[in-house]
Order: C-alpha cells, then structure tokens, then sequence
C-alpha cells in the first residue's frame, strides 16, 4: 500500500536501521521537489538513493572495484556510496542536486526492503525530519516534527540510530564525507586506507556535512561533567543516577548511538537553558556520536544545514 503510494509520487515516513528516511520516487522530480518542500531544506543538499540491491543501484550509478567490495562487506547496511551517475540514469536530477555524483545504498531493514519492493523503484531518503533538527529514531519523532506527514511507516526504534557513513569513491582515494553507522575502521579493512576529510578536501563536496547540523533548540555544552545550575545532563557510563538521560550505563558507544537522538529530543525542553553532555570515546560509533554532538553543539547563525 505504501510503496503504491510512492509509485503514485506520493511522500512515505518509513524505518531503515539507521534513522527514519522521508521517502519518494527518486525517479520523479516533482515527488523529489516534495521532499525538499517538506524538509523546508534551504537549498538542495543532494539525497541518498535507497536501492532494493546492489544490481539495482548499479542500474544508476558506475561502479568500480572499491565500489563492489564495499557493496559486497557491508550491503545491505549502513553505508552509502558517492559514485558517478551513469549517462542513462534514471534518478532526477534534483534528487542529486544537479551534482554529477551520485549518493546510493541499499538499507538493511524489512520494512524499507519492502517499501521499496512494493514502490519497483529508487527510493530518494533523506533523514525524516526538518532542515537543521534532530534525525528521528522513531515513528513519533516524525509526527512531532514533519505534522505535514500522512503515512509514517511505524516499526518501533532504529536500531542503529545513527545515519550511515558517507564515502565518496569518485576521485583517486576514497575518502570519508560523513562518519557513521560503519566505522572508518571496518571500510578501512576492506578497502584500505581512506583520505581525511580536510586532506582529500572533500569536506564542501559534501553539502549537508558542514557547521550546524542535527540541532536541538536547547545549546549544547559538550565534554561536560556535570550539569551546572538550569542544564539538563547527558550522561554516559557507569555511576551516574538511574533516573537521569543516560547514553549507555555500561559505557557502550553501539547503545550509546541508538539513544542518542531520542535523549536529545527528550530533553530538548524550555525548563533547561542547555543540555550538558559528558564525554564519549573517540572509539568505534563514538567517531559519529561525536561528529553529530560538534555539529549540534555549533554556534546558532553559523552555516544552518539540511
Ligand atoms: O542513514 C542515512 O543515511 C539516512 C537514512 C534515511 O538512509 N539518510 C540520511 O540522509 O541521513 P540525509 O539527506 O540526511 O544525509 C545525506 C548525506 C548528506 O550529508 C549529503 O550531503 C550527502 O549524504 N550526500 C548525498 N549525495 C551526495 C553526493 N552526491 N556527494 C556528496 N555527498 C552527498
Ligand atoms: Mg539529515
């Protein structure tokens, strides 16, 4: 019924492991224009294009070796590809921003497989919420933020809570554009080394990876440990009192990752003046928590991205 409604050119909410998607037929540049209307994203930071398999995405963009190893490891998964768009590709051009590039995946989750199963075609997802705020991890986050939305597909919390890792492929060496649910770590052993952002200078190529980004309302004042007077606590680890926001008690940067989103949210309210967040390790999903918690914790007016 869902992935009718794409085929229709409707808009869909639906789950994939890493956050919910704000899902249309990336073939059709009207449904597309929805997506970025809906979002109210200021300008048209390219989308990631959700595939039912890794032939199918090979239909839009031209893979090479890098490509198909990857594709191989971590599909279906938390991992989205830049390659080039191939000549014939079907995908609109707005989807990709009028880039040459292309951003695709195949999502690791039943209800998205089926979604776009039912839709026979390229999913265009970006995160399910509006420009600039918190990705949502759950079918209410998406209700409370996007209320123009009509069909939310609800299965309950992301698993991985995290958005996937951005790798673009398209020039000499690999480089990473956004880390993520797959850590550098484990591309980095299938593929080798990958460049740093700033070194391969990637980081514009990536439009929605700059300055303020995955925003709450409250300020955030990381590498905290403890709330001062009027602050809300993020904590993380073991010790901390069973009734406060806690990212992982035991420490685990994989729990820590799928709650934290929903914690932000949660104690994203006008009784706090900010949300004092304690450190977590630069280890494993600790790389992308803390990229998202430095681009939360970004000065209001700097750069405001999608
Ligand atoms: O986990 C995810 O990736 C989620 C789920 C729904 O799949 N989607 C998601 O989409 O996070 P979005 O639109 O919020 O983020 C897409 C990221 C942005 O940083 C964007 O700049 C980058 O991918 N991106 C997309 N196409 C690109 C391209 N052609 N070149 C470089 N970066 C690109
Ligand atoms: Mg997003």
């Amino acid at each position: 019924m869902a992935g009718k409604s794409i085929s229709q050119g409707g808009l869909v909410a639906f789950p994939t492991e890493t956050v919910y998607g704000l899902g249309a037929d990336a073939t059709n540049e009207r449904s597309v224009a929805q997506i970025y209307a809906t979002k109210e994203r200021p300008r048209f930071n390219p989308l990631i294009i959700h595939c039912a398999a890794t032939r199918v995405a090979a239909q839009e963009v031209d893979f090479n070796s890098q490509a198909d190893k990857l594709a191989e490891a971590f599909w279906p998964g938390a991992l989205t590809l830049v390659l080039p768009r191939r000549r014939d590709c079907a995908v609109s051009l707005l989807a990709g921003a009028g880039l040459e590039t292309l951003a695709v995946r195949v999502p690791d989750h039943p209800v998205a497989q089926a979604l776009i199963d039912e839709a026979a075609c390229p999913i265009a997802a970006p995160s399910a919420n509006r420009s600039g705020t918190v990705s949502p991890t759950t079918a209410a986050h998406v209700a409370e933020n996007l209320p123009g939305v009509t069909i939310i597909l609800d299965s309950g919390a992301c698993p991985l809570g995290i958005e996937s890792t951005v790798i673009d492929l398209t020039s000499s060496s690999p480089a990473l554009l956004r880390p993520g649910g797959v850590t550098r770590e484990e591309i980095e052993t299938v593929i080798g080394p990958l460049a740093k952002m700033e070194l391969a200078g990637q980081v514009s190529k990536s439009p929605g990876t700059q300055g303020r980004h995955y925003a709450p309302g409250l300020p955030l004042r990381l590498n905290a440990g403890s709330a001062r007077p009027g602050e809300a606590l993020l904590g993380f680890g073991p010790g901390l009192p069973k009734d406060k926001a806690n990212l992982s008690p035991t420490g685990d940067v994989v729990e820590a990752a799928a709650n934290l989103f929903a914690l932000i949210r949660d104690l994203d309210r006008p009784e706090f003046r900010a949300i004092a967040v304690m450190p977590v390790p630069e280890t494993g999903l600790g790389v992308a928590i803390n990229d998202r918690l430095r681009r939360a914790a970004a000065k209001q007016g700097s750069h405001r991205e999608p």
